[in-house]
């Protein structure tokens, strides 16, 4: 064969892999509204960046007919690429072939990526697209999973990994992505269950459909599984390459600085107004975020996901800051068991890759409740303490309104080495509200009183001048400094600036034992 035959063999042969399953296939996934796996790496990376790996594997398989079901690269597209500049690992499964279902070389492809994003030290991007476990391949194909779910737990922390859930993903499938860093679902087309709706009826004869199962909205808003659900693919990869900018490339490097051009010392005025002077009424902490942030930097993470705690990243100066809010426009912004696994999850992520922590805190307390009682909101409400507590990061306290109860401790408070804390003037600070602490400590004297609704009212007032304010955590050095609202982003970004190279740590041990 001469040189000139030999490269056409090759060309063919590339174009073929190309193809996957086949143009037919292409077009049933087209239909679909889904686009195929090289379509998707092709919108996600930097034009011409995409190194591939594998394109020539098969899988070895003979049974049940696979023998005459060969298919180059076997049903997933894998290699290195470059997002804005940045290096990346990636895997993308495509559906045309046997239904992007994973075999052991399918698995062996994936691992082989997994493994040279921990040599390299580069993020991991999945694109998943798969009907499971290839059936023809029995335990085998339970074992390539397994093989998956051991690097992703050793890469947990090590790199950041994302996982992009664009179709199918059932059964113990699920687990990967699971124990990623980040989930983006597409709606309606896309889902994630360990059983589907037909065993779901066999044995629960619940009626139900996929998309109501584990679709992208069911996962976003009630199971929390999913950190973004995307309107299509598009929104998918614009995202992520959104999340990426804020994230390290590894847990020894630190988040990329972007010049900004917002002024450092930008005030806004409407800050010093945004509290309402009643404590009851609710304002949106989105909006503080976003005054208080570098312009349009706000990246909201798990929005629609226990909504009274809001997550997300920002730019304060060019810096990348992970932000944990209470919400008050949401249950006045109570802990409870979801908002608590919320928190502390991305509370633990910031702090593993690096990224300084910003708490706003203007929360009541805990959710009381038999129903959060015996779901565990001690075990959960003690997640967030425990990450807060672990974490070595920088991290900032604004107190903004209510700090009652266990609660303040757990935001990110001083003694468990907050390292600024900050209180706006209408910050309250205390064992629990006014009305309730009144009820306990003044019940004898306030039920011998003649006008018991006026002693009450006395007696609340008494307590909320003594304790609804920021001045007796401050006189104990428990905040830095009161400020005036409006000056909240130049104090942040400067003290963020001052701790910067800040140095703690933790006792040596295999790993510490979180409530989970
Ligand atoms: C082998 C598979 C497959 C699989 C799909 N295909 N899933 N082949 N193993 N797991 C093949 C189909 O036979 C079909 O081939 C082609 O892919 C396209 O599938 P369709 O069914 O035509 O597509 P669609 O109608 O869109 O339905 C998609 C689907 C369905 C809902 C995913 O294919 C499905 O239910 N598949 C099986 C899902 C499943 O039970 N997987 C195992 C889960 S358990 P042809 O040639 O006919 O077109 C599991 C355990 C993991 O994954 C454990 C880890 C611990």
């Amino acid at each position: 064969m001469s040189i000139n035959e030999r490269l056409q063999e090759l060309e063919e042969m590339r174009e073929t892999a190309k193809l996957g399953g086949g143009e037919a296939r292409i077009e049933a996934q087209h239909k679909k509204g889904k686009l195929t796996a090289r379509e998707r790496i092709e919108l996600l990376v930097d034009p011409n960046s995409f190194e591939e790996f594998d394109m020539f594997v098969t899988h070895r398989s003979h049974d049940f007919g696979l023998e005459k079901q060969k298919f180059l690269g076997d049903g997933v597209v894998t290699g290195a690429a470059k997002i804005n500049g940045r290096p990346v690992f990636l895997f993308s499964q495509d559906f045309t072939v046997l239904g992007g279902s994973l075999s052991e070389t399918h698995s062996e492809k994936i691992c082989k990526v997994m493994d040279m994003a921990m040599k390299v030290g580069a993020p991991v991007i999945g694109l998943n697209d798969s009907g499971g476990a290839r059936i023809q391949e029995g335990v085998v194909s339970l074992g390539a999973y397994a093989d998956i779910f051991l690097r992703n737990t050793l890469a947990s922390g090590v790199v950041p990994q994302i996982s992009l859930v664009l179709g199918p993903c059932a059964g113990g499938a699920v687990y990967s992505p699971a124990i990623t860093d980040f989930v983006l679902m597409t709606k309606q087309t896309s889902y994630m269950f360990v059983t589907g709706p037909n065993v779901v009826k066999t044995v629960t004869h619940e009626d139900v459909t996929s998309e109501e199962l584990g679709g992208a909205d069911t996962h976003a808003t009630k199971s929390g599984v999913s950190h973004f659900a995307c309107e299509n693919e598009a929104d998918v990869i614009t995202k992520t390459k959104r999340l990426l900018e804020f994230l390290p490339q590894n847990n020894c490097e630190d988040p990329p600085f972007v010049e900004s051009t917002d002024p450092i010392d930008r005030e806004d005025e409407a800050l010093n107004s945004i509290v309402p002077d009643n404590p009851n009424q609710p304002y949106d902490i989105k909006e503080v975020i976003e005054m208080v942030a570098d312009t349009g930097t706000f990246l909201e993470v798990h929005a629609d996901f226990a909504p009274n705690i809001v997550v997300g990243f920002v730019r304060l100066g060019g810096r990348s800051v992970g932000i944990v809010a209470n919400q008050p426009a949401v249950l006045a912004g109570v802990l409870d068991i979801n908002s608590s696994i919320k928190g502390a999850r991305f509370v633990r992520f910031c702090d593993a890759f690096n990224i300084p922590i910003l708490t706003f805190e203007d929360v009541p307390g805990f959710l009381p409740g038999v129903d959060q009682e015996h779901n565990g909101i001690i075990r959960n409400g003690a997640k967030l303490l425990y990450a807060y507590c672990e974490a070595t990061v920088p991290k900032i306290t604004v107190i903004t309104r209510k700090a009652y109860g266990g609660a303040y401790d757990v935001m990110n408070s001083k003694h468990i080495r907050g390292d600024v804390n900050y209180a706006w003037p209408s910050a309250e600070i205390a064992v629990m509200g006014p009305k309730g602490a009144v009820e306990i400590i003044f019940r004898k004297e306030i039920s011998v009183a003649e006008d018991l609704a006026a002693a009450t009212d006395a007696k609340t007032e008494e307590y909320r001048q003594k304790f609804a304010n920021p001045y007796i955590a401050a006189a104990r050095g428990y905040l830095d400094d009161i400020i005036e609202p409006k000056t909240t982003r130049g104090r942040l970004i400067r003290a963020f600036e001052m701790i910067e190279s800040k140095k703690d740590s933790n006792p040596p041990k295999k790993h510490g034992n979180i409530p989970l």
